[in-house]
């Protein structure tokens, strides 16, 4: 199985991501960055889409997308086809999206929460699994119609 791990940032988001790619290498997972690559200001959407497509064509299996608030890279990252981004500052949320929503990109504000607590809902992201109940399923299956 790829489980490879496509993450992204803009400049609001890059120092938690610098962060987080040294959490995802301390605890053995693959990944894949696709920038921004400093702190110098530039346009989220073009890093939210990279990582999108990346998810969405099976390059990598999920997607960790990092802004100031997580909202612009959340709406951009969610215009791509077979995407199911999630916008998450807490546990609870980080699991029940995986269960519920089968999310396959998590999106966290970088102006919002911390590095602690974002390693913490990173773990949990990447760690539950679909629950793969018929009702998910079909509301799932509505949203791609
Ligand atoms: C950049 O200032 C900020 O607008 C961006 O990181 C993000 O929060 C947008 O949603």
């Amino acid at each position: 199985m790829n489980d490879m791990i496509a993450i992204g940032c803009d400049h609001g988001g890059y120092e938690l991501k610098q962060d987080i790619m040294k959490f995802l290498e301390k605890s053995g997972y693959e990944y894949k960055d696709f920038g921004t690559y400093s702190a110098e200001s530039c346009d989220y959407p073009d890093y939210a889409k990279q990582v999108a497509y990346a998810v969405a064509d099976g390059e990598c299996e999920k997607g960790i997308l990092i802004c100031g608030t997580g909202i612009g890279v959340s709406i951009a990252a969610n215009k791509v086809k077979g995407i199911r981004a999630a916008l998450v500052h807490d546990c609870f949320s980080a699991k029940a999206t995986r269960e519920h929503n089968d999310a396959n990109v998590l999106t966290m504000g970088a102006r919002v929460i911390g590095p602690g607590l974002a390693e913490e809902i990173v773990k949990i992201f990447l760690e539950t699994p679909f629950s793969n109940d018929e009702r998910h399923i079909r509301r799932i299956s509505k949203i791609e119609d």
